[in-house]
C-alpha cells in the first residue's frame, strides 16, 4: 500500500483528531504508506489547496483536543452541492468531477470519518468506483451496524455535567428544568444522560409522549412540597399524533434543523402544573471539547482497523464495535437501517423499574 486519502465529514464530534492520527501513524508506521488529507470533507477534493500530506510529526499532541484538524464541511454533498451561477445559488451535482479528483490522486482507498450523511454519499461514490472504507463518526448514536460510534460518550458525558449543574440550581429555587438534547431522531443523547443525570422524565423520540403523563409526574413531585424536578428531552422528541419540532427547514442539501421542543414542554409544564419552569438547551456544546478516554480509544481504533482495511483491499465496508470487538461491515449493510432505541432496551427497562417518567403513562 502506498498512497490513502483520509476525510472527515459532516457536523464534527469529539474523538475525530484521535482517528486522524490514528490513521496517520499506523500507515507509517505498519505499512511505510502516505496518507493525504483532505481538507474540508469531499470540499476539499475539488478546492486548489484540499489536499494536505499527513505525517506522524503532524498529528502530534491532537488526541484530546475536540474538532478535527482537517476542518469538515455539512453542506458538501458532490451530488447536490450549492453553488453561485449568475448570481443565483444553485444546486449541481459535481460527483463527476469528485470522483475524477480522487482518481487522480492513485489512492488504494479513501478513509471517510462521518455520520449517517457522510457515509451515504461515501456508498454511492464507492459504487460509482471509488474505492472507500467508513469509519462510523456521530454524537447521536443512530449509526446502523455498529454498538457505539465515536463522539456519543463525550457528548452524553457533557449533558450529565449539564443536568447535574442544573440540579443543584432547581433544588435551590423547588423548580423544573428542563434541559434540550442533540440526538436528532435518536434518543440516545437524552436517554443514557438522562439516566446518568438523574432526570425525573426523560422524552426521546422512540416514545412519543403525552403532555398529561409529564404533567401528572411534575404534579406527583411536586406535592411532597419543596421538590424540584428534571426534564431530559432529546430534540426529536414529539407528543404522540404531533410532529418534532424544527428551528429551521431543510434546503435539499442539509437536513431540517430540529429545536425548541424543551421550551414548549417547558410552558406547557409551568401552566398544566403552576410550577416555576426554566428551559436550556445544550446545542454545540455537546459536540464541542475534549474526547472522553473512551472517545479517544474507539476513535484509536476505528483509525487502526481502518487502515488495515485499507492494506487489505476491503473496500466498501465500516468499522464497528460490536459486543466490544472491533470488526467491519459492509457500508451498505450498516446504513440499510438507522439505530434507534428498542422497546426492550436496558436504559429503558431501568428507567421504567425506577419510576422515571418517559411521557407515555408506564410511571403513572
Ligand atoms: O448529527 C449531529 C448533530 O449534532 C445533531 O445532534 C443535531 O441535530 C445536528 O447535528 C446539528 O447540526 P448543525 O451543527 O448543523 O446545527
Amino acid at each position: 500500500m502506498k498512497r490513502i486519502g483520509l476525510l472527515t465529514g459532516g457536523g464534527d464530534a469529539p474523538g475525530l483528531n484521535a482517528v486522524i492520527r490514528s490513521v496517520v501513524r499506523t500507515a507509517e508506521t505498519a505499512f511505510g504508506a502516505q496518507v493525504l488529507g483532505i481538507r474540508d470533507g469531499f470540499d476539499g477534493l475539488l478546492a486548489p489547496d484540499g489536499i494536505v500530506p499527513l505525517q506522524a510529526s503532524d498529528v502530534v499532541g491532537i488526541l484530546g483536543r475536540g474538532g478535527t484538524i482537517l476542518g469538515t464541511a455539512n453542506r458538501g454533498n458532490p451530488f447536490a452541492r450549492q453553488v453561485i451561477r449568475d448570481g443565483q445559488v444553485v444546486v449541481e451535482d459535481v460527483s463527476g468531477d469528485v470522483l475524477a479528483a480522487i482518481h487522480a490522486l492513485d489512492l488504494e482507498a479513501l478513509i471517510v470519518v462521518g455520520g449517517d450523511g457522510t457515509l451515504h454519499i461515501s456508498l454511492e461514490l464507492h459504487d460509482k468506483g471509488c474505492p472507500i472504507i467508513g469509519v462510523p463518526k456521530t454524537i447521536d448514536n443512530d449509526i446502523g451496524g455498529t454498538d457505539f460510534s465515536f463522539g456519543f460518550d463525550t457528548a452524553l458525558n457533557t449533558a450529565m455535567e449539564a443536568l447535574d449543574r442544573l440540579q443543584t440550581t432547581a433544588e435551590a429555587h423547588h423548580r423544573v428544568m428542563v434541559l434540550e438534547l442533540m440526538g436528532r431522531n435518536a434518543g440516545y443523547i437524552a436517554l443514557h444522560a438522562g439516566l446518568a443525570g438523574g432526570a425525573d422524565v426523560i422524552l426521546i423520540p422512540e416514545i412519543p409522549f403525552d403532555l398529561g403523563c409529564v404533567a401528572a409526574q411534575i404534579t406527583k413531585r411536586t406535592r411532597r412540597g419543596r421538590a424540584f424536578s428534571l426534564v431530559a428531552a432529546a430534540e426529536g422528541a414529539h407528543t404522540s399524533g404531533g410532529e418534532p419540532v424544527y428551528r429551521a427547514p431543510g434546503d435539499g442539501v442539509t437536513y431540517a434543523r430540529l429545536g425548541g421542543i424543551g421550551h414548549d414542554v417547558a410552558m406547557a409544564i409551568a401552566e398544566m402544573c403552576g410550577v416555576e419552569t426554566r428551559n436550556l438547551v445544550l446545542g454545540h456544546l455537546q459536540r464541542g471539547g475534549s474526547p472522553t478516554a473512551f472517545d479517544r480509544w474507539l476513535g484509536t481504533c476505528f483509525g487502526a482497523a481502518a487502515v488495515h482495511l485499507a492494506a487489505a483491499g476491503s473496500l466498501g465496508r465500516m468499522t464497528a464495535l460490536r459486543q466490544g470487538e472491533i470488526v467491519d461491515i459492509g457500508l451498505a449493510e450498516a446504513l440499510a437501517r438507522p439505530r434507534h432505541i428498542s422497546p426492550d432496551n436496558a436504559g429503558l427497562r431501568a428507567a421504567r423499574s425506577l419510576g422515571v417518567c418517559l411521557g407515555d403513562g408506564g410511571c403513572l
